[in-house]
């Protein structure tokens, strides 16, 4: 299985290479926005270390993490159309994963908008915990694509 003979053709490598380069950008940010949570939690809703907190989240959604999700699915997608489904038991296991990440994602993204309405609806320690979920996901999904088990 090339890839150079679905409909990516020649530009096959360089779809793959953007699909890591967003992919860096995502767990990058998804590494992130649950540390920022932790450290947010300690300063007093209103405070101007709240507004700083609430200000750094926000550019983190809009700048990165929101943008390069988007692109993630949209090249991972090309992709999948490039390769098929047939036979590929790794990829279905694969977007299962990646798509309970989406998830994982829209809460975080929610969590941070209640941060920011002053809201702390979850205790430091759940926020820790939920904090390893992105490592879990990367070695999972690396292993997946690189091993490809099944
Ligand atoms: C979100 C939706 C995603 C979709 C639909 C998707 C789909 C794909 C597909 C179809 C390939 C090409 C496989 C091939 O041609 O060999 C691929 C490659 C890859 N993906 Fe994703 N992916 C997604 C997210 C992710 C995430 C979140 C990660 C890492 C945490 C990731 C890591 C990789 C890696 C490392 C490769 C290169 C594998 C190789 O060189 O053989 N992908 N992806």
């Amino acid at each position: 299985m090339t890839g150079a003979v679905g409909w990516l053709g020649d530009a096959y490598l360089w779809v793959k290479a953007a699909h890591l380069i967003f992919v860096i950008f995502w767990m990058a940010g998804m590494f992130m926005l649950p540390r920022f949570l932790v450290y947010h939690m300690a300063a007093p809703a209103g405070s101007a270390e709240d507004a700083l907190w609430i200000d750094r989240e926000a550019r983190l959604r809009r700048i990165i993490i929101n943008p390069a999700m988007i692109a993630v699915w949209l090249i991972g997608l090309a992709l999948v159309a490039n390769i098929g489904l047939a036979g590929q038991g790794w990829l279905h296991v694969k977007l299962a994963v990646v798509f309970a990440f989406s998830g994982y994602h829209g809460w975080m993204v929610g969590l941070s908008k209640k941060f920011a309405r002053g809201e702390r609806p979850l205790s430091e320690r759940a926020l820790r915990l939920a904090n390893e979920i992105p490592s879990l996901v990367t070695i999972v999904v690396v292993i997946l694509v690189i091993a490809k088990p099944f």
